[in-house]
Order: C-alpha cells, then sequence, then structure tokens
C-alpha cells in the first residue's frame, strides 16, 4: 500500500502558474490536487470548460471535470499552492494562512515580510525557521514563498559565487520572457518584434529579494546581505525562459576557473540527490538559449554560459531559467517538498 498523499488545492488555477502547477502536480507522489479555485468570474464552472489550457500535455484526468471553486477558507486539503494575481493574493493567502492552511505561494505580496520565510531550498533552506514566528502572530497556518522568477536564475547562479568568494558588486539586465506576465499578458502588438524596457516593480523585486535570499537567519530574524546591487529588466518576445545577463566584482579575487569550480562544487552537492542538474555551465559562447535551454532539469535547471572578464567590475556571465517552472510552479512545489522532509507539513 503506498503512502497517503497529501490534500492540495491550487489558488489561481486558470493562471499561468496556476496551469504549471496542476501540470507539474499530477502524479505527484507526495500531493494529490483535490481542490482548484480562482476568482468569482470562474467559480462554479468546470475547469476544462474555462481554461484557456496552455500546457503541451492534456489537462490530467482528474482535474479536467473538477469543479472551479472561490478562494474561501472551506476547502478541502491541507496545503495550498497560491498563483494568484498579486492584486489580491496578500488577502486572500492572509486569510488562509490564519484558517489553518500552509500557503505556498508565488505571489510578490509575503515575501519581504519579516516573519515569512522567502526560499531557494538549495540555498537558505535554514530561512524555514521564520515559520515559528508566524505562529507566533497567532497564525494556525503559515505562509512560504518563493522568489520573483528573474530572482531566481540570479540567484541560483550567483550563489556558488557568492559562497566562496563574497560579493560587492552585481549589475543585471533580464531579457524577460512573455509568459512571465501571466494570461493572456503582454498584448501582441506591444512585443512582437520589439522589446519594451519596463516590467513595474521587477526590477525593486529583482535588489531586495536577492539580499533577503542570500541574508543569514540570525536571533530570530534574516540579517540581509549587503553587497550593491542593480537589476534592468526588459520584457522580450520570448514564450519561455528569462534570460539574464550579469556583470559581478567579488570581495575575494577569483580566477575563471575557481568560478567554474564554485559552479560545479556547488552542483554536485545536489545532483547527487535529485539526479537534476541545479546549474549547468555551457562552455559553447552561443549558449543558454531560451529555446534550447529553457526545458533543461525539466524545466528545474539554471542554465550558466559565456563567462569572462569584465572590464567596469571583475566578470560577466549568461544565466537563463524557465521562469513558470524554475521561477514559479516548480519552485513553490520543492519548497513544499521540503516543508514535508523536514515535517513541517
Ligand atoms: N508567470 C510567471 O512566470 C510568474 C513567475 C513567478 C511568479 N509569478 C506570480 O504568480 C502569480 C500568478 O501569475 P500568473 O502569471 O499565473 O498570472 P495570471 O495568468 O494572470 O493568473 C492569475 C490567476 O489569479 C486569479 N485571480 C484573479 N483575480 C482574482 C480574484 N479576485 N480572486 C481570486 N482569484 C483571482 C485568476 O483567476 P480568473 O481566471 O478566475 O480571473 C488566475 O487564476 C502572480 O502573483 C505573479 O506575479 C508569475
Amino acid at each position: 500500500m503506498g503512502i497517503e498523499k497529501i490534500k492540495a488545492g491550487v489558488l489561481g488555477c486558470t493562471g499561468a502558474v496556476g496551469q504549471k502547477l496542476i501540470a507539474l502536480l499530477d502524479k505527484h507522489p507526495l500531493f494529490e490536487v483535490t481542490e482548484i479555485a480562482a476568482s468569482e468570474r470562474s467559480a462554479g464552472s468546470i475547469y476544462e470548460n474555462t481554461v484557456n489550457w496552455l500546457e503541451p500535455n492534456d489537462i490530467p484526468g482528474n482535474i479536467a471535470g473538477m469543479k472551479i471553486k472561490n478562494c474561501s477558507p472551506d476547502l478541502d486539503c491541507k496545503v495550498l499552492f497560491s498563483g494568484l494575481d498579486s492584486k489580491v493574493a496578500g488577502e486572500i493567502e492572509s486569510t488562509m494562512a490564519e484558517n489553518g492552511y500552509v500557503v505556498v505561494s508565488n505571489s510578490r505580496n509575503h515575501r519581504m515580510f519579516d516573519d515569512v520565510p522567502l526560499i531557494i531550498p538549495e540555498i537558505n533552506a535554514e530561512h524555514y525557521k521564520l515559520i515559528d514566528a508566524q505562529k507566533q502572530n497567532n497564525r494556525k497556518g503559515f505562509i512560504v514563498t518563493n522568489p520573483n522568477c528573474s530572482t531566481i536564475v540570479l540567484c541560483l547562479s550567483l550563489y556558488p559565487v557568492y559562497k566562496s568568494f563574497g560579493l560587492k558588486k552585481v549589475m543585471v539586465t533580464t531579457m524577460q520572457a512573455i509568459s512571465g506576465a501571466g494570461y493572456p499578458g503582454v498584448p501582441s502588438l506591444d512585443i512582437l518584434g520589439n522589446v519594451v524596457p519596463h516590467i513595474p516593480d521587477e526590477e525593486a523585486k529583482m535588489e531586495t529579494e536577492t539580499l533577503k535570499i542570500f541574508g543569514k537567519y540570525e536571533n530570530g530574524k534574516i540579517n540581509f546581505a549587503d553587497f550593491k546591487i542593480s537589476a534592468m529588466c526588459n520584457r522580450v518576445p520570448v514564450r519561455d525562459g528569462h534570460t539574464i545577463s550579469v556583470s559581478f566584482e567579488t570581495e575575494k579575487k577569483a580566477t575563471a576557473d575557481q568560478i567554474l569550480n564554485s559552479f560545479d562544487e556547488y552542483n554536485t552537492e545536489f545532483l547527487k540527490d535529485t539526479g537534476i542538474d541545479v546549474i549547468r555551465y555551457f562552455e559553447n559562447p552561443f549558449r543558454p538559449q531560451p529555446i534550447l535551454d529553457a526545458g533543461k532539469g525539466n524545466g528545474m535547471t539554471v542554465s550558466v554560459g559565456n563567462l569572462r572578464e569584465c572590464r567596469v567590475l571583475d566578470w560577466k556571465y549568461t544565466a537563463l531559467g524557465h521562469n513558470t517552472i524554475r521561477g514559479a510552479a516548480g519552485a513553490a512545489i520543492i519548497n513544499a517538498e521540503y516543508l514535508v522532509k523536514e515535517g513541517l507539513l
């Protein structure tokens, strides 16, 4: 007899992230989707009749005929994966956590709260200790969050460097996919054959979230990392996969070989557990590319290439990650898996 799966709900089930959550949770060994919920516009209707399904595989059989519910605290599940629009995620996620649910959120609303962990398990799993502070604040459940989709690509590629050599300054320029704006997202006339040099609030998110993620948990709070970071964010006509160009100055000087070794050692640390590369480095300077590489490691690998000297800071490289998988739904699922492993869910 197999183990009993944990009942899971998907909030924002009709959106880009919600659909990816439903696709990735299909036949998951730990979680079973028992509830799906979205706005009042969708509630009461049958999923397959309502959703504009964008995933390559069919809607999972157990979900297609399921009724979409409202995001209210009467859902029959223990954990809620949230892909809610940030306009409404703040209030709904708080209500759900107060009513005893474990909320694993993709939305920005709670990421920077003092008592909410902002997690990439391969980097800062110790930040889960912040959950205790939420419990002291009279919540029956709790909220954990994963970072903004570009921040995840930056952090996973830069953390080995930070860990080994420290950082003084970081400059990052993003080329972000259209699917990062949700569905229907950016109007086609704005993006076809074009580049849009502004994504509201994105630069601030990358600059602040990175310092929290690289921060240290001490005495019940996170002491943020203190290097300088500047982000420039652009929307480009790519369907999936955020590409970033990163320049950085380290505290301790490092050679190219030492930096490449830091990627390699870091990757090896996790590869043995999951069989999936956290970081894959390409020797070919024309890689990574979204079409070729966003799906590496089932969308969970951050691809890095083209490490070279920078004439302003010390070094520069290109990185790429799948925004709705590693940058959102996949990130939330590994957070929830970690909670189960630690007995927190
Ligand atoms: N797309 C990405 O790559 C990505 C990456 C990382 C993080 N995120 C974050 O993840 C969240 C979801 O993003 P997305 O791209 O999936 O957005 P999306 O495609 O616009 O989907 C938004 C979802 O929120 C629901 N919703 C809207 N208003 C609601 C309300 N008043 N009450 C309840 N549900 C409501 C929508 O349901 P209806 O269909 O019923 O309106 C839909 O299911 C956002 O906070 C976003 O910033 C996105």
